[in-house]
């Protein structure tokens, strides 16, 4: 077990701009869906973190060679020689996002051999969605120990999801663009993510068309074409940074923020106190934080609803705001998990369910605290930036996973931030 930590001090206001990287739930997908082509695909703007690189070597054990150029953020990955092989436990455990080449296996081989993904902290994180797709569109499975053993010529169904899942709707797309005849998904996810997606899948050919209020029709095709695609700037990295610049009582701008897909949020940030200026058609953002944040509550939804995704950032943000605020977690069922945390600084935060209430206190303690996701840890680097003290947070390789370049770009905004590498 690595024992890197983070270690962070209390800091000035952060000020400064800063560029943003592709979004990492998109990057994962897209990089899947190159599966389905046979060629030199070359992706741009890709984000160089940890779950990428367990992309790219998932991929590469299908026999796929990837070239990167980490300084362009470019990867250029040849699909020509790809041929089906077990997807062991060492990658589907490490990753869940290792689901979403089921689809493109199925479409492509007619066959996918993995191991079940494991569940995580934020709950057992099923799977049912997807293998009732599959199965509905002809696939048999054969479940042996640990690995699944899915087979079968797929064939057009009409899908109706009873939850808008952002893994069901991408791997039934996937194994539905080569599947002849016309697919359905009815309740849909419509994530920007999703979005990017679609996008990437019409430029290998795909036909796809999205029905209001939440379905996507998919016309079969018999061949798709490699693609040169730049992956969408990430929502949750800008996200995360406006709330390190917003408890900071700062001030910073970020150029390529996607604002169209981040209004639910920046509403909440608004109703804080703080200062909105958003770009031109939707490309970039400032923010300048209150000095007197206010209390705000809002539940956690489906896109465009305010995203899950930054709940946990939110609420580190919200623990220095005036008043009681009321987060309800609607998404997964174990996703507050960092409150435990946040009150090892000093934070009041009583929970009951999946609903948490953070009465705000005038400071936050530095503390050892310890990063259980992605979204957790940036909780805790935020609040970190303005506790009393030094805070050490463990279960860097969790923020690894998700965030490319996250301590360098608060360092670069003034913040007081370093990794200790052990
Ligand atoms: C994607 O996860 C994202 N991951 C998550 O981001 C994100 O939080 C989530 O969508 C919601 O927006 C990637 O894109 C790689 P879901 P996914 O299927 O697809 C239940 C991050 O921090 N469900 O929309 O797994 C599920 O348990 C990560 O970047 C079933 O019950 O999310 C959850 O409660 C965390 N059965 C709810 O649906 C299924 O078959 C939403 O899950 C599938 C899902």
């Amino acid at each position: 077990m690595s024992t890197s930590f983070i270690a962070i001090t209390t800091s000035d206001p952060l000020h400064g701009s800063v560029n943003l990287v592709g979004a990492k739930n998109a990057v994962l997908v897209i990089m899947a869906s190159l599966i389905l082509t046979k060629g030199k695909n070359t992706l741009t703007n890709v984000p160089f973190s940890e779950d990428v690189l367990h992309m790219m070597r998932l991929l590469q054990s299908l026999g796929a060679h990837i070239e990167q150029d980490r300084d362009n953020r470019t990867l250029v990955i040849d699909t020509s020689d790809l041929q089906p092989a077990q997807i062991g436990a060492d990658i589907m455990k490490k990753m869940r996002a290792s689901i979403l080449v089921m689809g493109p296996l199925l479409a492509r081989f007619g066959m996918a051999d993995i191991a079940m993904p494991g569940g995580c902290v934020l709950g057992a994180r099923p799977i049912d969605f997807h293998l009732k797709a599959f199965k509905k569109m002809g696939t048999r499975y054969t479940q042996h120990d640990d690995s699944l053993m899915a087979e079968g010529t797929l064939k057009a169904v009409e899908h109706v999801l009873e939850y808008p899942s952002v893994g069901a709707t991408e791997n039934i797309m996937m194994a539905s663009v080569l599947t002849e005849g016309k697919t359905r998904i009815v309740n849909a996810a419509l994530e920007p993510e999703v979005l990017d997606l679609i996008e990437a899948l019409r430029q290998m050919g795909a036909q796809i068309t999205i029905e209001p209020p939440a379905s996507i029709r998919i016309e079969g095709v018999a061949t798709l074409q490699p693609i040169q695609h730049q992956i969408l700037y990430d929502r949750l990295e800008a996200g995360t940074l406006l709330l390190a610049a917003a408890i900071t009582g700062g001030e910073i701008e970020l150029p390529d923020a996607p604002v169209h897909s981040m209004e639910v949020f920046l509403s909440k940030l608004e109703e804080m106190g703080h200062e909105i200026t958003r770009g031109v058609d939707g490309k970039g953002v400032r923010l300048k934080a209150t000095k007197n944040p206010q209390a705000v509550s809002f539940k956690t939804m489906p896109y465009p609803g305010f995203p899950t995704d930054l709940q946990a950032p939110m609420m580190a943000a919200l623990c220095l705001a005036s008043g009681k605020s009321i987060i309800h977690e609607t998404v997964f069922e174990n996703r507050l998990v960092h409150v435990r945390e946040l009150q090892k600084m000093g934070a009041q935060i009583s929970v009951k369910g999946q609903t948490a209430t953070i009465v705000g206190v005038d400071e936050l303690y530095g503390a050892s605290v310890i990063a259980t996701d992605i979204r957790a840890g940036a909780a805790l680097v935020i609040a970190g930036l303005v506790a009393q003290g030094n805070t050490s947070m463990t279960g860097v390789h969790h923020l690894k996973r998700g965030y490319d370049e996250l301590v360098p770009k608060l360092a670069s905004l003034g913040g007081k931030i370093k990794m200790v590498e052990e």
